[in-house]
C-alpha cells in the first residue's frame, strides 16, 4: 500500500487535536536530521521550503530526496510505505514558482498573497487552486499579514499591529471563492523569534473567531484546515491552545536554523583545524534533531502513522 496522503494526515489531526509539524531545511544535513526525528517518533511530518530555500536546494532535488527518504525510513519500522513524509512550497509568491514546484513533485504549495489586496489575492490563489486541484496537490492560502518575511532573531519588541491581523469575514470570504484546503493565519504570529527566546502570546481569541466564522458558513469553508506559521518561540501553552481551537498544521524554521548554524559556528570555532564536513556537521545536524523532537512532542504528533 502507497503513502496515505496529506489530507488524510490533516483530517486525523483535527479529529484527534494535534498538529503536524511543517520542517524548513535548505541543505541535507537537516532534511536528513528531520526525516530521522520523525522517523524515530513514528511522526508525519511536512518538509517546507520556501522559495528561496528551493532555489538553493533545487526543487526536483528536493522531490528525489523525499522519495529516497521514504524508501528508507521503511526499514526503520514506518511500515512497508515507509514513513509519510511531505513536501511543501511555502510562502511561493508567484503561480509560475508554484507551478514549477506542482511539476517537480511537491504535494502542497502554499500561495502568499497576503500583501496583495484581497481582490488580487482571490484571482491568483484561484490560478494556483485550478492547476494544483486536478494533480492532487493542496493549495494553502494567507489572508492576513504575518509578522515579517525575514527569520531572525529580534532584539527589540516585535509590535504586532491589529489591522495585520486576519479577519474573520475577509477570511470566510476568500476561502469559499478560492476553495482552498488550508489557510494560514495571522493572529499575533510572526516570523522569527523574539531575543528572549519566548514570543508575545498568541490572540486566541481572534483565532476563535476566525475558526467559528469558517465552520459556520454554508458551502465549502467548513473543511478548512488552519495553519499557524512562525511557530518558533511561540509559548507552548498557546501552540497547545491554537491547537484545541483548531490548528492543525505548525510551521518552524527560525529555531532550526539558530540550532543548526549555532553548533556548526561553536564547533569549529573550537576545532579551527577540524576541515571534514561529515565530522564538523555532526553536532549541527543532532541540534536540529532535538528541535524537532520537542516539538513533535509538544504537536502531539508521534505515533500517529
Ligand atoms: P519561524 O521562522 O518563526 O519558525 O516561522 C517559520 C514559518 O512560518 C515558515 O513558513
Amino acid at each position: 500500500m502507497g503513502v496515505k496522503n496529506i489530507k488524510y494526515y490533516l483530517e486525523k489531526a483535527r479529529k484527534e487535536q494535534w498538529a503536524i509539524g511543517q520542517f524548513n531545511f535548505s541543505d541535507f544535513t537537516q532534511m536528513k536530521a528531520i526525516v530521522s526525528k520523525a522517523s524515530e517518533l513514528k511522526s508525519p511530518v511536512i518538509l517546507g521550503t520556501s522559495e528561496g530555500e528551493s532555489k538553493f536546494f533545487g526543487l526536483e532535488e528536493a522531490v528525489a530526496l523525499r522519495n529516497v527518504l521514504r524508501k528508507k525510513t521503511r526499514s526503520a519500522g514506518s511500515g512497508q510505505a515507509g514513513l509519510p513524509i511531505f513536501l511543501n512550497l511555502d510562502h511561493g509568491h508567484s503561480f509560475e514558482y508554484l507551478k514549477q514546484a506542482i511539476d517537480a513533485g511537491y504535494d502542497m504549495v502554499h500561495f502568499d498573497g497576503s500583501k496583495l489586496p484581497l481582490e488580487e489575492n482571490i484571482k491568483i490563489t484561484k490560478e494556483v487552486v485550478k492547476y494544483a486541484k486536478w494533480r492532487g496537490v493542496m493549495v494553502e492560502g494567507e489572508v492576513g499579514r504575518i509578522g515579517t518575511d525575514a527569520s531572525k532573531l529580534y532584539s527589540e519588541k516585535f509590535e504586532i499591529k491589529e489591522e495585520d491581523l486576519t479577519n474573520p469575514l475577509q477570511a470566510q470570504e476568500y476561502v469559499d471563492k478560492t476553495r482552498v484546503d488550508l489557510l494560514a493565519v495571522s493572529i499575533g504570529n510572526f516570523h522569527g523569534i523574539e531575543i528572549s527566546g519566548i514570543d508575545p502570546n498568541l490572540r486566541l481569541d481572534i483565532l476563535a473567531k476566525i475558526n467559528e466564522a469558517l465552520r459556520q458558513a454554508q458551502g465549502n469553508t467548513k473543511n478548512i484546515f488552519l495553519v499557524l506559521h512562525g511557530g518558533s518561540g511561540t509559548p507552548e501553552d498557546d501552540i497547545k491552545e491554537a491547537i484545541k481551537i483548531g490548528i492543525v498544521k505548525i510551521n518552524i524554521n527560525t529555531e532550526l536554523r539558530l540550532a543548526f548554524s549555532g553548533n556548526l559556528r561553536r564547533f569549529l570555532d573550537a576545532n579551527p583545524e577540524e576541515v571534514t564536513p561529515y565530522k564538523f556537521l555532526i553536532d549541527a545536524e543532532n541540534s536540529v534533531e532535538k528541535v524537532v523532537e520537542r516539538k513533535i512532542g509538544l504537536f502531539g504528533s508521534g505515533n500517529k502513522i
